[in-house]
């Protein structure tokens, strides 16, 4: 057990009034949670403050080389209190990106035990509409004030809490999708893998680009012979063939192992589907929606869970995926999931953490 010290604001704010309108990562809780570290003491000083903003040193590590890493997870309102989705998995996850990035490890009880002493004086910021969560972000920053290039001896970690609705202002309405034949997200041997910020960085550019030519999001091919696919935007990519078979790239260094790809994985498998992660060239994506092998296409991810697709642009290209709408196993995918999140369907993975 660790000790967590909670200063509770004096003033708590007003919860927002129509749920429909909550949007994504726009309004947060009344508190956040901060851990210090130093390489010779440890993590030190948990505790839960109103929340606010940093005071940092212009100097600080984060704000010039990126020693920077998050996580995305959510808390679920249900009938009988509130569910975590694997929220274990989120914090060995850091701890791997951490590995990467040179930053400390955390120990993963005291990621748990914290985030249960800030839940304890905001889960009520829980929005109730079907399809809403409080999205929880933990973050880990580099805080060195100095400008060498070297792993940094002091890090905070901190967890916001944010109400949440659906990631795409369009929610589950299938995406037209772009694929970049240029820029590349991430490289084999480099951060691909890791939750950090440069990633996502990387990808706005092309992201603003699909935006401006019509597409919703960016499909990515990998760094070396931008010829395999990696990711859509910033989710895993699903595949389906045949009505029976479920496609996803593999775990190959420079894509993200997402928590919701494996559960995706899994609970196709379970309900009978054949899964396999491999190597997928665009050009056989293409080919095999034109000839309509090719049945359905989803992104996964947490914040949007499953985002259907139903038109890939490639060069001068295009292909329709399925008949423009949701595909049956899609949605059957997005409801299971969805229903063991909010506890309406039984747990058989022992994914939910209630309370
Ligand atoms: C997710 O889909 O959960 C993500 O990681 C997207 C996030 C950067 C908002």
């Amino acid at each position: 057990m660790y000790e967590i010290k909670i200063t509770e604001v004096a003033q708590r704010k007003e919860k927002p009034s129509d749920e429909s309108k909550l949007g994504f990562g726009k309004l947060f809780s009344d508190h956040m949670l901060l851990i210090n570290y130093h390489k010779d003491r440890g993590w030190f000083d948990p505790r839960v403050v109103p929340y606010g903003n940093l005071s940092l040193d212009p100097a600080c590590s984060v704000l010039h080389y990126g020693q920077e890493i998050f996580e995305g997870a959510k808390c679920y309102r249900t009938d009988k209190g509130f569910n975590l989705f694997r929220i274990r998995d989120n914090f060995e996850r850091m701890n791997r990106s951490a590995a990467r990035m040179g930053m400390a490890q955390i120990p993963v009880e005291l990621c748990l035990e914290s985030l249960m002493a800030l839940l304890s004086v905001d889960k009520e910021w829980t929005p109730h509409r079907t399809g809403t969560s409080l999205y929880i972000r933990p973050t880990m920053i580099a805080t060195d004030a100095a400008l060498g290039v070297s792993a940094a001896e002091n890090y905070l970690f901190y967890i916001l809490l944010s109400p949440s609705g659906a990631y795409y202002a369009g929610g589950l309405a299938p995406v037209a999708i772009y694929v970049e034949d240029s820029l590349v997200r991430a490289v084999r041997g480099g951060v691909g893998f890791a939750k950090t910020g440069g990633n996502y960085a990387a990808s706005i550019l092309a992201g603003a680009k699909a935006k401006h030519e019509g597409y919703a999001q960016v499909l990515w091919l990998d760094g070396v012979e931008q010829r395999y696919i990696e990711e859509v935007g910033s989710m895993n990519m699903m595949f389906v063939y045949e009505d029976r078979k479920i496609v996803t790239p593999m775990l190959n260094g420079s894509i993200l192992p997402g928590i919701t790809r494996d559960s995706v994985l899994t609970l196709a498998g379970h309900m009978g589907y054949e899964v396999e992660e491999k190597r997928i060239a665009i050009e056989d994506v293409m080919a095999d929606a034109a000839s309509g092998k090719l049945t359905e296409a989803f992104g996964t991810g947490t914040a949007a869970v499953v985002s259907p697709v139903n038109k890939i642009a490639y060069k001068d290209q295009a292909v329709h995926v399925g008949d423009g709408s949701i595909g049956r196993i899609t949605q059957q995918l997005y409801d299971t999931l969805t229903g063991i999140q909010y506890g309406k369907l039984d747990d058989p993975f022992g994914w939910i953490t209630s309370f």
